[in-house]
């Protein structure tokens, strides 16, 4: 363990970040989230020598299984989705450390029995009653399951051991709700106890957002309104609802996603520079991004955000797109083929930087067109970039909440959206728009008024 090493300075961040004695119990482990990501995360921290020797994993789920049911899930979850090459010796050590507790969430034996099964782990594993309760279940059940866990004393921290929650997007579906869903996790957990998942924070691509601005010297003096013309955020899937069509029905593509992924972009791009990394510094300046958003149009620098399913491309990206320059020494005719300079961060899937500006083209005239340099993650790095959901389970578990939005930020997002949900609810949500094009006319004519027009990555 890395704090126990006396010739390890925490404080190097070079080093690898260890969990301490710890143990995660995941509500809903049976769901889609759990199998795909969550389970597939906790083997591959464990592969890559990031959980603690002991480290435990607790299934809580209403079928009938028994412990080797319940591992053999997880082993077919690891197997199937994991990113780091399946070792037995690490899965042998993991094993060691997994129970499985049957019961719903308003059953109170099966929360009892939770219990006993964390003493249990703390003697046999050597967890230390430090444990994360990761909520990946349905959004009406965050509350339940946070009551429950007041009910049991599984809350609880008295002992000098560390009681976490890891809870779930969507969190609330309006400001309202969010409002009353953090009064009940606030009545159970302290603010620094609570972890709200919005997995693209996890993303190295994300991160790195706050790495360009901040680190370089050539970006951050252009990154303001004196030369930014507008920022556009795109995040397109290709795929259609499959088999989520009552969830998204339910929810829509805004509550979805906008109010979580896309706020949380544009806050990182629009922030100033916070005067540290840690939690507070970057909630600071994260929640006055958000408190300042204004609709439609009196924002200063207009930030257009688009999604949905059915477009032309899978594609996340932010395009920070620059005034044009006079262009006075040259004829029109030389520059009528330049756009104008971007530079533009591809979260996926291609992850990578590309800045796009004008150059000459060869010949005897002088011609300007667009031309552009690329970064790509995967050529420039050996190691390859751990999944959002392992970053983020183990800062849950190492107690860093820099990746996590906090209260203020969850709800001041639900302020910009509530009116625009309320806008569709009564005049209509946007039109339809045949699969495959890049979304309806409608996208298109609210950037043509402003004379500007949306990027086809
Ligand atoms: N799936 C994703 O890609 C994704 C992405 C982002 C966020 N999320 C969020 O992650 C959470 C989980 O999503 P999911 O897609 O994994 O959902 P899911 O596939 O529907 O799984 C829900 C889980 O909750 C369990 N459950 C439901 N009601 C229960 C009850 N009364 N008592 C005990 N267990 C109960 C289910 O158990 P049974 O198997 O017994 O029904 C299942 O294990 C949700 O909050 C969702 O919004 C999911």
């Amino acid at each position: 363990m890395s704090s126990s090493n006396p010739l390890r300075d925490p404080a190097d961040r070079r080093l690898p970040r260890i969990a301490g004695p710890s143990g995660l119990v995941i509500f809903g482990v049976t769901g889609d989230l759990s199998r795909k990501k969550l389970m597939p995360a906790v083997y591959d921290l464990a592969n890559r020598g990031l959980l603690p020797p002991g480290f435990s994993l607790v299934g809580f789920a209403r079928r009938d299984w028994e412990h080797e049911d319940f591992a053999q899930v997880v082993h077919n979850a690891v197997k199937e989705h994991s990113r780091t090459p399946f070792r037995e010796e690490v899965w042998q050590q993991l094993i060691q450390g997994m129970r499985f507790v049957q019961g719903t969430f308003d059953d109170d034996d099966a929360f009892e029995r939770l219990r006993g099964t964390i003493e249990e782990l703390d003697k046999a594993q050597g967890t230390g009653g430090n444990f994360a309760f990761y909520l990946s279940v349905p959004p009406k059940s965050f509350p339940v399951v946070i009551q429950q866990l007041k009910k049991h004393g599984l809350a609880d921290q008295s002992s000098g051991s560390w009681r976490r929650a890891v809870i779930e997007k969507p969190f609330g579906h309006d400001l309202r709700s969010a409002e009353e869903l953090n009064a009940i996790v606030h009545e159970v957990f302290g603010s620094d106890q609570v972890f709200r998942i919005d997995h693209y924070l996890g993303k190295e691509t994300v991160q790195n957002i706050l790495a360009l601005r901040f680190a370089n010297t050539m970006f951050e003096p252009i990154w303001n309104r004196s030369y930014v013309d507008h920022v556009q955020i795109t995040m397109a899937e290709d795929i259609g609802i499959g088999g989520r069509a009552g969830y998204y029905d339910g929810i829509g593509a805004a509550r979805d996603v906008i109010q979580n992924h896309l706020l949380q972009l544009l806050a990182l791009t629009a922030m100033e520079e916070p005067a540290s990394f840690d939690a507070d510094a970057l909630a600071a300046e994260k929640t006055k991004v958000l408190g300042a958003v204004r609709l439609p149009r009196d924002a200063g620098v207009p930030f257009y955000l688009r999604t949905g399913k059915r477009l032309g491309r899978r594609v996340t990206e932010i395009a920070v797109v620059f005034q044009r320059a006079p262009h006075s020494p040259f004829d029109t005719t030389a520059t009528e083929e330049l756009g104008s300079n971007a530079i533009v961060i591809r979260v996926q899937p291609d992850e990578g930087v590309t800045v796009r500006f004008g150059s000459k083209v060869p010949g005897t005239s002088m011609e300007i067109r667009d031309v552009s340099m690329d970064f790509a993650y995967g050529e420039s790095f050996t190691e390859s970039s751990p999944e959002a959901y392992e970053r983020l389970i183990l800062d849950v578990l190492l107690g860093d909440a820099n990746l996590f939005p906090r209260t203020e930020e969850v709800e001041l997002s639900w302020k910009i959206l509530d009116p625009i949900e309320r806008y569709w609810d009564e005049h209509g949500t946007p039109a339809q728009y045949p699969a495959g094009t890049w979304g309806p006319v409608e996208a298109d004519d609210m950037l043509e008024r402003d004379g500007r027009s949306w990027r086809r990555p």
